[in-house]
């Protein structure tokens, strides 16, 4: 059904009408639409605009309708431009001309946004909450792993020894900064655009801050142009987006490499992981790739949707109708990829002693000889030259740095004493640095217990604004 007509000669041509259709994607609002318009009718009712007794009618029909479309007995048909267009038919279908009353004093063009950002209100909160029990199955394996040596790398070469559980812990922290810029995007954005109209605000809704409160918005767009305009919520929903991709790509990373024959660290359950058509043999990491490939299509969504805005006249533009599909599409990877990442991680197991075997090799313990000797009051230009020394011997002799004998050292200089020993071990080197950030085992141990107090504070925070969310949607 068409929202408009009355000054045209004919409907649209079909190639028009293919063309602006949006409905077959835009259903997706259909609850946030009729719940946004149960506000718009109270916020009638009050001006007078529609009689009591008849906003009882319209409201009851509205949640009749909710219900159909719950059950999927109400659906949108070839007719439908778009969902608001399908919701007034459905409206008129039970109620006659009054079906038609309740979009005095709105347009689709505040509609429209305030719908959209009830969606990805929505749907952002359930991403974080998701993100929440990512974290929470790193930080069991970080815990784990705590004093897991293993070889860290810089460059993608042998550095310094660490402990896995370092490594693995790391994520945790960006996992919850997405969440967090979640509950930062979710007080930012909590102004509500209805009531803005076609762009100049209402004549026939002059509370709007009233259905604002309704709606569970903390506040309203002072700026009516700037309501129905206004994407910047759209692009840093998809930047959040784009970044909790990146982030999980690199997870998917080091899960690839980990699982090689030539690291042999990490050993993907049957559950998680994929076989070859042709060669029997194969266990192959698909869900680390796909975690790593999805980011592609995510940092897309982001790029298109900053592509339409840019020199984008202000008010309501149809080029904006594109802002809808790259979040449907980023929301839904994200339900996707998240549960099986988070599956990965958790049933994925470490092979301890293939990652302690490595863990010193390739010299990884030369700085433990230069902060030696910088203890011993050598300074430092002087012990890393000192140090390099003893890994040009060592390589000389095809041994690691730390393999020279006590004789081989302390001719090197005379303050490489035996007391070196002590941290010249890939247990030694992890735990002196016993720092709050540091990779000894028990600076992890309080990390993780950081993280784990960080995480269920976050998710506290997003479930009460979940719950809250659902009690402003149930009409
Ligand atoms: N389907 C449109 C969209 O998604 C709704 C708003 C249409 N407004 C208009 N003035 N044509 O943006």
């Amino acid at each position: 059904m068409a929202l408009w007509g009355g000054r045209f000669s004919q409907g649209p041509a079909q190639s028009v009408a293919a063309l602006s259709r949006s409905v077959d994607f835009d259903w997706r609002l259909a609850q946030y639409d009729i719940r946004v318009n149960v506000a718009h009718v109270h916020g009638l009712t009050a001006s007078k605009v529609i009689a009591a007794p008849d906003a009882e009618k319209i409201i009851a029909a509205l949640k009749e309708l909710s219900s159909e479309i719950e059950k999927g007995s109400f659906t949108y048909n070839d007719s439908d431009e778009d969902v608001h267009s399908a919701i007034e038919r459905g409206l008129i279908a039970k109620l006659g001309a009054l079906g038609g009353a309740f979009r005095a004093g709105r347009s689709r063009n505040d509609l429209v946004v305030t719908d959209f950002k009830l969606y990805i209100i929505d749907h952002i909160m359930e991403i974080a909450q998701t993100l929440s029990l990512l974290v929470d199955a790193l930080n069991r394996v970080a815990a784990d792993y705590k004093g897991a040596l293993a070889p860290g790398f810089t460059h993608l070469q042998h550095a310094q020894p660490i402990n896995f559980g370092h490594e693995i812990a790391k994520h945790s922290h960006s996992f919850l900064r997405d969440i967090d810029r979640i509950t930062d995007w979710l007080d930012r954005n909590s102004i509500s655009p209805l009531g803005a109209g076609a762009l100049a605000g209402s004549a026939l809704q002059p509370h709007p801050e009233k259905s604002a409160e309704e709606l569970g918005f903390t506040g309203l767009h002072l700026n009516s142009i700037d309501a129905v305009s206004d994407r910047d919520f759209v692009a840093e929903a998809l930047f959040i987006f784009s970044l909790i991709g990146i982030h999980l790509s690199r997870i998917g990373e080091e899960f690839t490499i980990w699982s090689t024959t030539e690291f042999g660290w990490a050993k993907l359950d049957d559950a998680f992981s994929t076989g070859s058509s042709i060669m029997p043999q194969k266990k192959n990491p698909d869900i680390a790739e796909l975690a790593r490939g999805k980011s592609g299509r995510l940092i897309g969504n982001l790029t298109g949707l900053l592509t339409v805005l840019k020199g984008l006249p202000f008010a309501y533009n149809r080029d904006l109708q594109e802002d809808k599909e790259p979040v449907f599409d980023s929301v839904e990877t994200l339900q996707v990829i998240l549960p099986a990442v988070i599956g990965m991680i958790e049933t994925t197991t470490f092979d301890r002693a293939r990652m302690a075997g490595g863990a010193v090799a390739g010299h990884a313990l030369a700085t433990e000889i230069a902060d030696f000797l910088a203890r011993s009051g050598v300074p430092f230009s002087q012990a890393h030259e000192t140090s390099g020394k003893c890994v040009r011997l060592a390589d000389s002799l095809g041994i690691d740095v730390h393999e020279l004998t006590d004789a081989q050292l302390s001719e090197i200089h005379p303050s490489l004493t035996p007391a070196i020993r002590a941290t010249l071990s890939g247990e030694g080197a992890t735990s002196s640095r016993a720092s709050l950030n540091g990779t000894s085992t028990s600076s992890i141990a309080a990390q993780v217990e950081s993280l784990v107090a960080q995480n269920s504070k976050a998710l506290k925070k997003i479930e009460d604004a979940r719950s809250s969310f659902s009690r402003m949607m149930s009409i």
